[in-house]
């Protein structure tokens, strides 16, 4: 998997400063294990799309950010939505771009670590992830236990290493996204 766009880039970078990645970042939980960059508008419509998202979903996005994903999810596929975010900078914009966005009847944000064994997923029938190839390969064992079989899990640019291979990929300008499907257990 290669670092292509620009944001991404800065992802990949940051990430490995973690003085720089959690500057200017007071009031969280603990440094962010990623900084903040929002999905582009078509990217996240991508992943809804390849998700198969419809008005029967509950789409979580764990590292929510703004929220676009989760209030694209509502607005634009009529599902519901929760989000999840370890700063509290990023869940104050998130309720407020929901509240502009009408949707705060189906969307909730939530301040929390994605890794908190209390955090619970399983509500989930679609899982968004726009975080770091090793972040993603942390977070799958806990997909795998946690989330049900036949829940959907998209991730923006990067994959879950060569121990869960995705079953489709789909390039969306120059950002590759990733779909698997929890297995039956
Ligand atoms: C690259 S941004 C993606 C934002 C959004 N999902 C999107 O695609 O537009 C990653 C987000 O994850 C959050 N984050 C980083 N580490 C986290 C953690 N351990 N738990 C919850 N959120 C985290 C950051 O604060 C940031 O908002």
């Amino acid at each position: 998997m290669s670092c292509r766009s620009v944001a991404v880039i800065w992802i990949c970078l940051l990430a490995l400063l973690p003085g720089v990645a959690s500057a200017g970042q007071a009031g969280t939980l603990r440094p962010p294990d990623v900084i903040f960059v929002p999905t582009q508008d078509t990217v996240a419509q991508g992943m809804l799309a390849l998700a198969g998202v419809t008005k029967n979903d509950v789409v979580y996005d764990l590292g929510s950010g703004d929220g676009k994903i989760v209030i694209m999810a509502a607005q634009k596929f009529g599902a519901r939505g929760v989000g999840v975010d370890i700063n509290p900078e990023r869940i104050k914009e998130a309720n407020a771009n929901a509240k502009a966005a009408n949707v705060t009847d189906r969307v909730t944000f939530i301040l929390g670590d994605i890794f908190d064994p209390a955090l619970k997923i399983s509500d989930a029938s679609v899982v968004t992830l726009y975080l770091l190839p090793s972040l993603n390969e942390k977070l799958m064992p806990r997909l795998k236990a946690e989330l049900r079989p036949g829940t959907r899990v998209v991730s923006n640019s990067f994959d879950m290493g060569p121990s869960w291979p995705a079953e489709k990929t789909q390039q969306v300008g120059t950002y590759t996204i990733y779909l698997w499907t929890i297995p039956a257990r």
